[in-house]
């Protein structure tokens, strides 16, 4: 049984002051939920923050990038020595960082064994533009993501990824795909691909969040379906009720 995982992206969002405030609500609301895996990924600028006010909590911690050597003089990235000290997770690949920073199948693939060799849990980002999906190349297009992304990772390592399905087009925009169609590509896009590159038993035990516009009044529709272990939240983690409301209706979902 994969275990189910909602985490937060907070993007460029929050202050420390802001952070601590958010988690100080989280901590009341969700403090208690044992059966689902729960994370916040807050900016670099407060993870230490967070850190510190989640320690010893059920509510994980991740960084939203890092670079892939240990040291050196890149200024401006975080290694995952330097990751590792403080979140157990990191966001790879996210497309806002594909879009904007240039990250591409190859650096995420550096990035996702610098995780795995760390013992840092990656949550790596794959989805479609929209331009793709009307193409009728989703399948093709995340296929290619995928093997980019575990290209030379092998079998038991593989199995520790987190995986996010998010469709561009539906990232921000409150426009998500449909469950039904999620569930689809994931099986055909993520879980076929993973079964031809290790076997079925290594594409079963990886966990695929949707991400998209989820909001509290439709995670439990994506959360009941089969492919379906979680998801990544980006606006609506924002703020104590609405996260809350996401974690709740799923595990009313479940149950
Ligand atoms: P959204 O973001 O929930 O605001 O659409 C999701 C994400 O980018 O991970």
């Amino acid at each position: 049984m994969r275990k189910p995982f909602i985490a937060g992206n907070w993007k460029m969002y929050k202050t420390v002051a802001q952070a601590l405030e958010l988690v100080a609500g989280l901590k009341q609301t969700l403090g208690d939920v044992l059966t689902m895996e729960l994370a916040v990924c807050p900016p670099a600028t407060a993870l230490a923050a967070v850190s510190g006010a989640l320690a010893g909590s059920n509510i994980g911690v991740g960084a939203q990038n890092m670079y892939w050597k240990d040291e050196g003089a890149f200024t401006g990235e975080s290694s995952p020595v330097m990751v590792k000290e403080l979140a157990q997770y990191v966001i790879l690949g996210h497309s806002e960082r594909r879009q904007f920073f240039g990250e591409t199948d190859e650096t995420v693939n550096l990035k996702l064994k610098a995780a795995l060799a760390h013992g840092i849990t990656p949550i790596v980002c794959i989805g479609e533009s929209l331009e793709q999906n009307k193409a009728g190349e989703t399948v093709s297009f995340v296929g290619g993501q995928m093997r980019g992304a575990f290209a030379g990772i092998p079998a038991e390592d593989a199995a520790k990824v987190v995986l996010a399905y998010e469709p561009i087009w539906a990232i921000g925009t409150g426009l998500t795909a449909t469950p039904e169609d999620a569930n689809r590509i994931i099986k055909e896009a993520i879980r076929d691909v993973l079964t031809a590159f290790y076997d079925t038993a290594t594409a079963e035990a990886i966990r695929v969040q949707y991400g998209g516009s989820v909001k509290p009044d439709n995670m439990a529709d994506f959360i009941v379906m089969p492919e379906i272990d979680g998801a990544l939240v980006g606006g609506a983690s924002l703020k104590v009720d609405s996260f809350t409301a996401i974690v709740k209706n799923a595990l009313a979902a479940l149950k």
